[in-house]
């Protein structure tokens, strides 16, 4: 394509720091690293560049964004008030992969919130995403720097194959550190409630509050459990090969008849990959550390790197039914779906 060399890539100096800032709040979007996964910026004063974000993603426009503030940041007006919960959150969460949904304040535009009179709000700890958010000085507004529906970008290259065409920069800097994205928990009801799974558990939120939050599985049970968050739709975070979860058992009695990419972690699945690879040439295996930290790391360039190979499928490692495992197994099961 030749309009992929559209977008300007540019390392995260201090001065394209400042250009991207002021990019920003000349309406302009820019897309950043985060510690979760790059997100497509503009700041939430520039409704114009809020609506670009929906048409560059091909998002739907009544589904919320997330807006990023850096740490410190003075949230009188853009949240209607910061309550003791709020605030034992931020002190033990931020900067960090927690995003809160709270009653929106009167300065933060319907345009954020798709509507709604809360806000998702969070404050990165990514090095470059901290100090652009210093100097733009307003929150921006950033969700994941993909196309509506495909795998969140964790490179600066995979923002450039999803955006590259159609966004001005993109900004690079070290690999996002959790590579899955944030832990959304809303505070608009009594009882915390996570509606999206992430790096920060329940346990660990309900470890700060001293009470019990509604995990992400009954959050899900509930009927007409949130719609607007666009995480939520069943089909989510997709590559283009098919993506089956399998156990090494289920392994056992797999026959491949295409090129597979296999996923694993545990011994007993990886062996059981390479006698699949022994008898099948089309089958190419990606060894991950046993570890959940360490998969959701990795995951989402997994997934893209099984396009990059051509592969028709790719067979990943069923996780543990451990809670340190839910963010990866739900990611998984959306890629799936
Ligand atoms: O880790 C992350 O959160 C990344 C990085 C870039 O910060 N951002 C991200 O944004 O994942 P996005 O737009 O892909 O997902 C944001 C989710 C959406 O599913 C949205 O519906 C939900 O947050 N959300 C935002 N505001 C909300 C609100 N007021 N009520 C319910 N859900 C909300
Ligand atoms: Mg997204």
């Amino acid at each position: 394509d030749p309009h992929l060399s559209y977008a300007e890539l540019m390392p995260a100096t201090l001065a394209n720091i400042q250009r991207g800032a002021k990019a920003l709040l000349q309406g302009q979007l820019v897309a950043f690293p985060t510690e979760t996964v790059f997100g497509l910026g503009a700041a939430v004063t520039e409704l114009p560049a809020i609506h670009e974000i929906f048409k560059a993603k091909g998002r739907p426009s009544e589904h919320p964004l997330i807006a990023h503030i850096a740490p410190g940041a003075d949230l009188t007006g853009w949240v209607d008030r910061v309550t003791p919960t709020m605030q034992k959150l931020i002190d033990a969460f931020w900067p960090g992969p927690l995003t809160l949904v709270v009653p929106k304040g009167e300065r933060m535009p319907l345009e954020v919130t798709g509507g709604q009179n809360s806000v998702g709000i969070r404050c990165p700890s990514h090095p470059v995403a901290m100090s652009l958010l210093k100097a733009v000085g307003v929150p921006v507004a950033a969700p994941s720097a993909n196309r509506f529906g495909r795998v969140s970008p964790t490179r600066a290259a995979h923002v450039v194959a999803e955006l590259g065409n159609r966004i001005p920069y993109i900004l690079d800097g070290e690999v996002p550190e959790v590579g899955i994205e944030s832990t959304i928990v809303s505070l608009l009801n009594d009882q915390p409630a996570i509606l999206r799974p992430g790096a920060i558990t329940a346990a660990q939120i309900e470890a700060v509050l001293g009470v019990q939050v509604k995990t992400h599985s009954e959050v899900s049970k509930t009927p007409n459990a949130n719609p607007r968050v666009s995480g939520a739709l069943e089909k989510h975070y997709s590559p283009d090969a098919k993506v089956l979860i399998l156990s090494a058992s289920d392994l056992i009695h797999w026959s491949v008849n295409q090129k597979t990419l296999c996923v694993g972690w545990s011994d007993e699945f990886l062996t059981q990959a390479n006698t699949l690879r022994e008898l099948n040439a089309d089958v190419q295996i990606e060894a991950l550390n046993n570890n959940a930290a360490e998969v959701a790391k990795a995951l989402y360039a997994t997934l893209r790197q099984a396009d990059e190979l051509a592969c028709k499928q790719i067979l990943f490692e069923k996780p543990a039914s451990h809670t340190d495992w839910e963010a990866v197994s739900d990611r998984l099961k959306r890629a799936a779906a």
